[in-house]
Protein backbone atom coordinates (compact mmCIF):
# COMPACT_ATOMS: atom_id res chain seq x y z
CA UNK A 1 0.00 0.00 0.00
CA UNK A 2 1.47 3.67 -0.81
CA UNK A 3 1.91 6.42 1.99
CA UNK A 4 -1.09 8.54 0.91
CA UNK A 5 -3.38 5.27 2.01
CA UNK A 6 -1.03 4.25 4.85
CA UNK A 7 -2.06 7.71 6.37
CA UNK A 8 -6.18 7.53 4.71
CA UNK A 9 -6.68 4.33 6.37
CA UNK A 10 -4.73 4.66 9.43
CA UNK A 11 -2.80 1.77 8.70
CA UNK A 12 0.58 3.64 8.19
CA UNK A 13 3.06 3.21 11.67
CA UNK A 14 3.89 5.81 13.59
CA UNK A 15 7.65 6.10 15.13
CA UNK A 16 7.76 9.03 17.43
CA UNK A 17 11.67 9.73 18.34
CA UNK A 18 12.18 11.72 21.90
CA UNK A 19 9.56 10.15 24.55
CA UNK A 20 9.65 13.58 26.63
CA UNK A 21 6.79 16.35 27.34
CA UNK A 22 6.33 16.64 23.46
CA UNK A 23 6.62 13.14 22.13
CA UNK A 24 4.80 11.01 25.17
CA UNK A 25 1.09 13.12 24.18
CA UNK A 26 2.00 13.11 20.62
CA UNK A 27 2.03 9.10 20.69
CA UNK A 28 -0.74 9.10 22.64
CA UNK A 29 -3.11 11.27 20.12
CA UNK A 30 -1.67 9.01 17.19
CA UNK A 31 -2.62 6.01 19.23
CA UNK A 32 -5.99 7.26 20.09
CA UNK A 33 -6.84 8.33 16.56
CA UNK A 34 -6.19 4.12 15.97
CA UNK A 35 -2.58 4.41 14.34
CA UNK A 36 0.11 1.38 15.72
CA UNK A 37 3.19 3.55 17.19
CA UNK A 38 6.29 3.14 18.23
CA UNK A 39 8.19 5.01 20.66
CA UNK A 40 11.80 5.51 20.10
CA UNK A 41 14.37 6.96 23.17
CA UNK A 42 18.04 7.12 23.88
CA UNK A 43 17.10 6.50 27.18
CA UNK A 44 16.46 2.81 28.19
CA UNK A 45 14.96 3.66 31.45
CA UNK A 46 11.60 5.41 29.95
CA UNK A 47 11.31 2.93 27.82
CA UNK A 48 11.31 0.33 29.80
CA UNK A 49 9.05 1.98 31.71
CA UNK A 50 6.45 2.54 29.19
CA UNK A 51 6.82 -1.24 28.40
CA UNK A 52 5.82 -1.80 31.76
CA UNK A 53 2.63 0.52 31.58
CA UNK A 54 4.15 3.46 33.21
CA UNK A 55 3.70 7.07 32.65
CA UNK A 56 6.95 9.15 34.10
CA UNK A 57 4.45 12.23 33.43
CA UNK A 58 2.36 13.23 36.46
CA UNK A 59 0.43 15.74 34.21
CA UNK A 60 -0.78 12.97 31.62
CA UNK A 61 -2.17 11.10 34.09
CA UNK A 62 -1.20 7.10 35.15
CA UNK A 63 -3.23 5.14 33.28
CA UNK A 64 -2.84 6.21 29.57
CA UNK A 65 0.65 4.35 29.13
CA UNK A 66 -0.75 0.74 30.53
CA UNK A 67 -4.16 1.23 27.96
CA UNK A 68 -1.81 1.74 25.18
CA UNK A 69 -0.31 -1.64 26.07
CA UNK A 70 -3.58 -3.22 26.45
CA UNK A 71 -5.56 -1.89 23.05
CA UNK A 72 -2.07 -3.17 21.38
CA UNK A 73 -0.39 -1.43 18.67
CA UNK A 74 2.32 0.21 21.62
CA UNK A 75 5.96 -0.44 21.32
CA UNK A 76 8.95 1.64 22.95
CA UNK A 77 12.59 0.84 22.26
CA UNK A 78 16.07 1.80 22.19
CA UNK A 79 16.86 0.21 18.89
CA UNK A 80 17.18 2.65 16.29
CA UNK A 81 17.60 0.25 13.57
CA UNK A 82 13.67 0.02 14.17
CA UNK A 83 12.89 3.27 12.58
CA UNK A 84 12.61 1.10 9.08
CA UNK A 85 9.34 -0.30 10.52
CA UNK A 86 7.83 2.97 10.39
CA UNK A 87 6.04 4.89 7.72
CA UNK A 88 5.69 8.05 9.75
CA UNK A 89 8.62 9.24 11.48
CA UNK A 90 7.90 12.32 14.10
CA UNK A 91 11.26 14.32 16.26
CA UNK A 92 10.93 15.60 19.32
CA UNK A 93 14.22 15.35 20.67
CA UNK A 94 15.49 18.65 23.12
CA UNK A 95 16.96 22.04 21.24
CA UNK A 96 18.53 23.22 24.35
CA UNK A 97 21.39 26.31 23.86
CA UNK A 98 24.83 25.33 24.39
CA UNK A 99 27.22 27.33 26.81
CA UNK A 100 27.31 30.35 25.16
CA UNK A 101 23.59 30.49 24.46
CA UNK A 102 24.42 29.00 20.81
CA UNK A 103 21.76 26.59 19.65
CA UNK A 104 22.44 23.17 20.54
CA UNK A 105 20.88 20.66 17.12
CA UNK A 106 22.73 18.29 17.82
CA UNK A 107 20.14 15.72 19.13
CA UNK A 108 18.48 16.62 15.90
CA UNK A 109 21.31 15.67 13.79
CA UNK A 110 22.01 12.85 15.46
CA UNK A 111 18.49 11.69 15.10
CA UNK A 112 18.55 12.92 11.25
CA UNK A 113 21.23 10.59 10.97
CA UNK A 114 19.48 7.56 12.57
CA UNK A 115 16.80 8.14 10.26
CA UNK A 116 18.84 8.23 7.73
CA UNK A 117 20.71 4.94 8.36
CA UNK A 118 17.64 2.98 7.84
CA UNK A 119 15.04 5.47 5.44
CA UNK A 120 13.08 3.67 2.62
CA UNK A 121 10.92 5.04 0.17
CA UNK A 122 7.17 5.63 1.21
CA UNK A 123 8.73 7.36 4.37
CA UNK A 124 7.47 10.64 5.68
CA UNK A 125 9.44 12.33 8.36
CA UNK A 126 8.17 15.36 10.55
CA UNK A 127 10.64 17.68 12.51
CA UNK A 128 8.54 18.93 16.06
CA UNK A 129 11.29 20.09 18.40
CA UNK A 130 11.31 23.98 18.46
CA UNK A 131 14.62 25.42 16.30
CA UNK A 132 15.30 28.55 13.98
CA UNK A 133 14.07 28.85 10.56
CA UNK A 134 16.00 26.99 7.91
CA UNK A 135 16.88 23.96 10.35
CA UNK A 136 14.29 21.48 8.30
CA UNK A 137 16.00 22.48 5.15
CA UNK A 138 19.62 22.97 6.11
CA UNK A 139 20.33 20.35 8.94
CA UNK A 140 17.81 17.43 8.24
CA UNK A 141 17.01 17.51 4.64
CA UNK A 142 20.60 16.82 4.23
CA UNK A 143 21.43 13.84 6.15
CA UNK A 144 18.37 12.06 5.11
CA UNK A 145 19.59 13.22 0.98
CA UNK A 146 22.86 11.76 1.88
CA UNK A 147 21.92 8.04 1.32
CA UNK A 148 20.84 9.09 -2.62
CA UNK A 149 16.94 8.91 -1.70
CA UNK A 150 15.56 12.56 -2.84
CA UNK A 151 12.74 14.34 -0.72
CA UNK A 152 9.70 14.93 -2.44
CA UNK A 153 9.56 12.33 -4.56
CA UNK A 154 11.42 9.09 -2.72
CA UNK A 155 10.48 10.62 1.00
CA UNK A 156 9.02 13.02 2.63
CA UNK A 157 9.97 15.97 4.74
CA UNK A 158 7.72 18.90 6.71
CA UNK A 159 7.88 20.95 10.29
CA UNK A 160 5.14 20.74 12.34
CA UNK A 161 5.73 22.58 16.05
CA UNK A 162 4.37 21.35 18.93
CA UNK A 163 2.07 23.45 20.93
CA UNK A 164 2.03 21.65 23.62
CA UNK A 165 1.01 23.50 27.35
CA UNK A 166 2.02 20.71 29.89
CA UNK A 167 -0.63 21.14 32.98
CA UNK A 168 -2.86 23.52 31.16
CA UNK A 169 -6.39 21.91 31.32
CA UNK A 170 -8.45 24.73 29.74
CA UNK A 171 -7.80 23.80 26.17
CA UNK A 172 -8.26 20.10 24.67
CA UNK A 173 -4.44 19.32 22.92
CA UNK A 174 -5.98 17.77 20.09
CA UNK A 175 -8.41 20.64 19.50
CA UNK A 176 -5.19 23.58 19.36
CA UNK A 177 -4.48 23.92 15.71
CA UNK A 178 -1.43 22.23 14.62
CA UNK A 179 0.66 23.72 11.81
CA UNK A 180 2.43 21.70 8.73
CA UNK A 181 4.93 23.39 6.37
CA UNK A 182 6.96 21.12 3.97
CA UNK A 183 9.78 21.39 2.81
CA UNK A 184 7.83 20.82 -0.41
CA UNK A 185 4.34 20.95 -1.80
CA UNK A 186 3.85 16.87 -1.96
CA UNK A 187 5.53 16.77 1.68
CA UNK A 188 3.17 19.74 2.91
CA UNK A 189 0.20 17.67 2.01
CA UNK A 190 1.19 14.18 2.95
CA UNK A 191 2.05 15.76 6.65
CA UNK A 192 -0.99 17.88 6.02
CA UNK A 193 -2.89 14.38 5.68
CA UNK A 194 -1.24 12.55 8.58
CA UNK A 195 -2.00 14.98 11.17
CA UNK A 196 -5.46 15.52 10.28
CA UNK A 197 -6.21 11.81 11.36
CA UNK A 198 -4.84 12.57 14.84
CA UNK A 199 -5.85 16.45 15.61
CA UNK A 200 -8.90 18.23 14.91
CA UNK A 201 -7.49 21.63 13.51
CA UNK A 202 -3.98 21.32 10.86
CA UNK A 203 -3.41 24.29 9.45
CA UNK A 204 -0.72 24.09 6.41
CA UNK A 205 1.18 26.89 5.75
CA UNK A 206 3.66 27.38 2.60
CA UNK A 207 6.87 26.10 3.88
CA UNK A 208 8.58 24.51 6.65
CA UNK A 209 10.85 28.05 7.27
CA UNK A 210 7.34 29.85 8.04
CA UNK A 211 5.70 27.38 10.13
CA UNK A 212 9.07 26.99 12.02
CA UNK A 213 9.48 31.11 12.10
CA UNK A 214 5.85 30.63 13.26
CA UNK A 215 6.70 28.80 16.40
CA UNK A 216 9.26 31.28 17.09
CA UNK A 217 7.28 34.01 17.05
CA UNK A 218 4.61 32.64 19.37
CA UNK A 219 7.44 31.88 22.27
CA UNK A 220 9.34 35.76 21.37
CA UNK A 221 5.77 37.13 22.03
CA UNK A 222 5.64 35.33 25.31
CA UNK A 223 8.96 36.35 26.32
CA UNK A 224 8.66 40.11 25.19
CA UNK A 225 5.30 40.23 26.64
CA UNK A 226 6.62 38.86 30.16
CA UNK A 227 8.97 41.27 30.27
CA UNK A 228 7.01 44.50 29.51
CA UNK A 229 4.81 43.27 32.67
CA UNK A 230 7.82 42.33 34.74
CA UNK A 231 9.51 46.15 33.99
CA UNK A 232 5.98 47.33 34.93
CA UNK A 233 6.02 45.67 38.46
CA UNK A 234 9.06 46.90 38.93
CA UNK A 235 8.12 50.60 38.43
CA UNK A 236 4.52 50.50 40.01
CA UNK A 237 5.53 48.59 43.03
CA UNK A 238 8.28 51.28 43.59
CA UNK A 239 5.19 53.92 43.51
CA UNK A 240 3.04 51.70 45.98
CA UNK A 241 0.62 50.69 42.93
CA UNK A 242 -0.52 47.23 42.46
CA UNK A 243 0.71 45.79 39.28
CA UNK A 244 -1.59 42.54 39.24
CA UNK A 245 -5.09 45.55 39.87
CA UNK A 246 -3.29 47.26 37.00
CA UNK A 247 -2.88 44.24 34.78
CA UNK A 248 -6.83 43.60 35.71
CA UNK A 249 -8.28 46.97 35.41
CA UNK A 250 -6.31 47.43 31.47
CA UNK A 251 -7.49 43.71 30.79
CA UNK A 252 -11.56 44.94 31.14
CA UNK A 253 -10.71 46.05 27.74
CA UNK A 254 -12.30 43.91 24.61
CA UNK A 255 -9.62 44.41 22.28
CA UNK A 256 -6.24 45.44 21.75
CA UNK A 257 -4.80 43.96 24.93
CA UNK A 258 -3.53 40.34 26.08
CA UNK A 259 -3.18 39.50 29.66
CA UNK A 260 0.36 38.75 30.83
CA UNK A 261 1.41 38.28 34.37
CA UNK A 262 4.78 39.20 36.28
CA UNK A 263 6.28 36.51 38.20
CA UNK A 264 9.82 35.53 39.75
CA UNK A 265 11.29 34.73 35.86
CA UNK A 266 11.20 32.82 32.92
CA UNK A 267 11.26 28.62 33.16
CA UNK A 268 10.58 25.75 31.22
CA UNK A 269 12.28 24.43 27.96
CA UNK A 270 10.92 27.07 25.49
CA UNK A 271 10.38 30.78 26.40
CA UNK A 272 13.87 31.10 28.13
CA UNK A 273 15.72 29.72 24.83
CA UNK A 274 13.60 29.49 21.94
CA UNK A 275 13.88 33.16 21.31
CA UNK A 276 17.46 33.12 21.52
CA UNK A 277 17.56 30.85 18.20
CA UNK A 278 16.16 33.30 16.25
CA UNK A 279 19.27 35.92 17.51
CA UNK A 280 22.05 33.71 16.62
CA UNK A 281 20.20 32.64 13.09
CA UNK A 282 19.37 36.21 12.65
CA UNK A 283 23.73 37.35 12.67
CA UNK A 284 23.31 35.25 9.47
CA UNK A 285 21.71 38.25 7.54
CA UNK A 286 23.20 41.06 9.82
CA UNK A 287 20.54 42.26 12.14
CA UNK A 288 20.38 42.41 15.77
CA UNK A 289 17.37 41.10 17.87
CA UNK A 290 16.71 43.91 20.02
CA UNK A 291 13.38 43.20 21.25
CA UNK A 292 14.90 39.31 22.50
CA UNK A 293 17.82 40.77 24.27
CA UNK A 294 16.24 43.11 26.32
CA UNK A 295 13.42 40.94 26.82
CA UNK A 296 15.96 38.42 27.86
CA UNK A 297 17.87 41.15 30.32
CA UNK A 298 14.85 42.05 31.90
CA UNK A 299 12.99 38.72 32.77
CA UNK A 300 16.66 36.97 33.75
CA UNK A 301 17.20 39.54 36.44
CA UNK A 302 13.53 38.80 38.46
CA UNK A 303 15.22 36.03 40.13
CA UNK A 304 18.12 38.61 41.74
CA UNK A 305 14.82 41.21 42.37
CA UNK A 306 13.00 38.40 44.32
CA UNK A 307 16.02 37.85 46.39
CA UNK A 308 16.75 41.70 47.26
CA UNK A 309 12.80 41.99 47.87
CA UNK A 310 13.25 39.00 50.69
CA UNK A 311 16.02 40.81 52.01
CA UNK A 312 15.02 43.95 52.43
CA UNK A 313 11.74 42.55 53.61
CA UNK A 314 13.85 40.48 56.29
CA UNK A 315 15.77 43.66 56.87
CA UNK A 316 12.98 45.88 57.86
CA UNK A 317 12.44 43.01 60.68
CA UNK A 318 16.03 43.40 61.83
CA UNK A 319 17.06 40.35 60.48
CA UNK A 320 19.68 39.63 57.64
CA UNK A 321 19.60 37.55 55.08
CA UNK A 322 22.63 35.52 56.17
CA UNK A 323 21.56 32.86 58.67
CA UNK A 324 17.89 33.48 58.17
CA UNK A 325 15.66 30.20 57.39
CA UNK A 326 14.21 30.65 53.79
CA UNK A 327 11.17 28.35 52.48
CA UNK A 328 10.56 28.25 49.01
CA UNK A 329 7.37 27.37 47.41
CA UNK A 330 7.10 25.76 44.27
CA UNK A 331 10.11 25.09 42.40
CA UNK A 332 8.24 23.70 39.07
CA UNK A 333 8.45 26.66 36.63
CA UNK A 334 4.59 26.92 36.35
CA UNK A 335 1.31 25.33 38.42
CA UNK A 336 0.69 21.80 38.75
CA UNK A 337 3.57 20.03 36.46
CA UNK A 338 6.86 18.76 38.10
CA UNK A 339 9.28 20.08 35.18
CA UNK A 340 11.71 22.36 36.85
CA UNK A 341 13.96 23.45 33.71
CA UNK A 342 15.29 26.38 33.80
CA UNK A 343 12.75 26.91 36.76
CA UNK A 344 13.33 30.61 38.21
CA UNK A 345 12.60 28.88 41.88
CA UNK A 346 15.92 27.07 41.50
CA UNK A 347 17.83 30.30 40.58
CA UNK A 348 16.16 31.36 43.66
CA UNK A 349 17.18 28.87 46.34
CA UNK A 350 20.91 29.42 44.81
CA UNK A 351 21.13 32.84 45.01
CA UNK A 352 20.16 32.51 48.77
CA UNK A 353 22.09 30.02 49.43
CA UNK A 354 25.50 31.77 48.27
CA UNK A 355 24.10 34.78 50.25
CA UNK A 356 24.17 32.77 53.09
CA UNK A 357 20.52 31.90 54.18
CA UNK A 358 19.44 28.23 55.16
CA UNK A 359 16.96 27.35 52.17
CA UNK A 360 14.73 24.97 52.12
CA UNK A 361 11.75 24.21 49.53
CA UNK A 362 8.19 22.54 49.55
CA UNK A 363 7.11 21.60 46.07
CA UNK A 364 4.13 18.88 45.96
CA UNK A 365 5.41 18.08 42.55
CA UNK A 366 9.03 18.07 42.45
CA UNK A 367 10.10 15.41 45.48
CA UNK A 368 13.19 16.00 45.14
CA UNK A 369 15.59 18.53 42.80
CA UNK A 370 17.07 16.85 39.81
CA UNK A 371 20.53 17.46 38.08
CA UNK A 372 19.98 20.10 35.56
CA UNK A 373 21.96 22.07 33.03
CA UNK A 374 23.93 24.90 35.44
CA UNK A 375 22.45 23.54 38.57
CA UNK A 376 22.63 20.47 40.85
CA UNK A 377 21.66 21.51 44.15
CA UNK A 378 20.44 17.91 45.20
CA UNK A 379 17.14 19.12 47.59
CA UNK A 380 14.39 17.06 48.86
CA UNK A 381 11.00 18.68 49.33
CA UNK A 382 10.30 19.19 52.84
CA UNK A 383 6.54 18.80 54.04
CA UNK A 384 4.11 22.00 54.19
CA UNK A 385 2.58 21.82 57.71
CA UNK A 386 1.74 24.80 60.31
CA UNK A 387 4.74 23.66 62.27
CA UNK A 388 7.15 24.06 59.20
CA UNK A 389 5.70 27.37 58.21
CA UNK A 390 6.01 28.47 61.79
CA UNK A 391 9.76 27.64 61.67
CA UNK A 392 10.89 29.86 59.15
CA UNK A 393 11.82 33.42 59.03
CA UNK A 394 10.05 34.36 55.79
CA UNK A 395 8.06 32.11 52.95
CA UNK A 396 8.61 32.87 49.03
CA UNK A 397 5.90 32.34 46.69
CA UNK A 398 7.94 30.94 43.27
CA UNK A 399 4.94 28.56 42.14
CA UNK A 400 1.31 28.69 42.87
CA UNK A 401 0.26 25.14 42.74
CA UNK A 402 -3.44 24.23 42.96
CA UNK A 403 -2.36 22.09 46.04
CA UNK A 404 -1.39 25.06 48.17
CA UNK A 405 -3.49 26.38 51.05
CA UNK A 406 -3.28 29.78 51.07
CA UNK A 407 -5.02 30.83 54.11
CA UNK A 408 -3.25 28.40 55.93
CA UNK A 409 -0.07 29.85 54.25
CA UNK A 410 -1.22 33.49 55.26
CA UNK A 411 -2.28 32.38 58.21
CA UNK A 412 1.04 30.65 60.03
CA UNK A 413 3.91 31.98 57.77
CA UNK A 414 5.89 35.13 59.72
CA UNK A 415 6.95 36.45 56.60
CA UNK A 416 5.42 36.24 52.56
CA UNK A 417 7.43 37.30 50.00
CA UNK A 418 4.52 36.42 47.12
CA UNK A 419 5.82 36.99 43.48
CA UNK A 420 2.58 35.49 41.87
CA UNK A 421 0.03 37.36 43.86
CA UNK A 422 -1.08 34.24 45.39
CA UNK A 423 -2.23 36.01 48.64
CA UNK A 424 -4.60 38.08 46.94
CA UNK A 425 -7.59 36.39 48.06
CA UNK A 426 -6.46 35.73 51.87
CA UNK A 427 -8.27 37.28 55.01
CA UNK A 428 -7.12 38.57 57.67
CA UNK A 429 -3.76 40.77 58.81
CA UNK A 430 -1.93 41.34 55.51
CA UNK A 431 1.18 43.33 56.99
CA UNK A 432 3.16 40.20 56.82
CA UNK A 433 2.66 39.79 52.79
CA UNK A 434 5.46 41.48 50.67
CA UNK A 435 4.86 41.29 47.03
CA UNK A 436 7.92 40.86 44.79
N1 LIG B 1 7.91 20.90 26.81
C1 LIG B 1 7.08 21.65 26.11
O1 LIG B 1 6.08 22.08 26.62
C2 LIG B 1 7.37 21.97 24.65
C3 LIG B 1 6.39 22.68 23.94
C4 LIG B 1 6.60 22.95 22.60
C5 LIG B 1 7.79 22.57 21.98
N2 LIG B 1 8.75 21.91 22.70
C6 LIG B 1 9.95 21.52 21.97
O2 LIG B 1 9.91 20.11 21.74
C7 LIG B 1 11.21 19.55 21.79
C8 LIG B 1 11.26 18.45 22.84
O3 LIG B 1 10.97 19.02 24.10
P1 LIG B 1 10.50 18.16 25.35
O4 LIG B 1 10.01 19.14 26.35
O5 LIG B 1 9.61 17.06 24.90
O6 LIG B 1 11.92 17.55 25.81
P2 LIG B 1 12.14 16.33 26.83
O7 LIG B 1 13.51 16.52 27.38
O8 LIG B 1 10.97 16.21 27.76
O9 LIG B 1 12.12 15.06 25.91
C9 LIG B 1 13.12 14.79 24.96
C10 LIG B 1 13.33 13.28 24.93
O10 LIG B 1 14.27 13.03 23.89
C11 LIG B 1 15.14 12.01 24.34
N3 LIG B 1 16.35 12.09 23.53
C12 LIG B 1 17.46 12.86 23.69
N4 LIG B 1 18.32 12.63 22.70
C13 LIG B 1 17.77 11.71 21.89
C14 LIG B 1 18.20 11.10 20.68
N5 LIG B 1 19.37 11.40 20.11
N6 LIG B 1 17.38 10.18 20.14
C15 LIG B 1 16.19 9.87 20.73
N7 LIG B 1 15.73 10.42 21.85
C16 LIG B 1 16.52 11.35 22.42
C17 LIG B 1 15.34 12.29 25.79
O11 LIG B 1 15.78 11.14 26.50
C18 LIG B 1 13.91 12.71 26.20
O12 LIG B 1 13.14 11.59 26.61
C19 LIG B 1 12.15 20.73 22.07
O13 LIG B 1 12.61 21.23 20.86
C20 LIG B 1 11.23 21.75 22.71
O14 LIG B 1 11.70 23.07 22.53
C21 LIG B 1 8.56 21.60 24.01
Amino acid sequence: MELPELIASRRARVGVVGLGYVGLPLISAFHRAGFSVIGFDVDGTKVDKLLRGQSYLRHLGETFVAQMLEAGRFDATIEFERLEEADAICICVPTPLGVHNEPDLSYIAQTSEAVARSLRSGQIIALESTSYPGTTREVVLPRLEAGGLRCGHDFFLAFSPEREDPGNRAHDPLSVSKLVGGIDPASTALATDLYRQAYKNVVPVSSAEVAESAKLLENIYRAVNIALVNELKLILTEMDIDVWEVIRAASTKPFGFQTFYPGPGLGGHCIPIDPFYLTWKAREVGHPTRFIELAGEINRAMPEYVVRRTALALNERNKSLRGSAVLVLGVAYKPNIDDVRESPGIEVIERLLRLGAKVAYNDPHVPRTPKMRRHDLGLSSVPLSLETLQRYDCVIIITHHDAYNWQMIADNARLIVDTRNAMAGVKGDREHIVQA
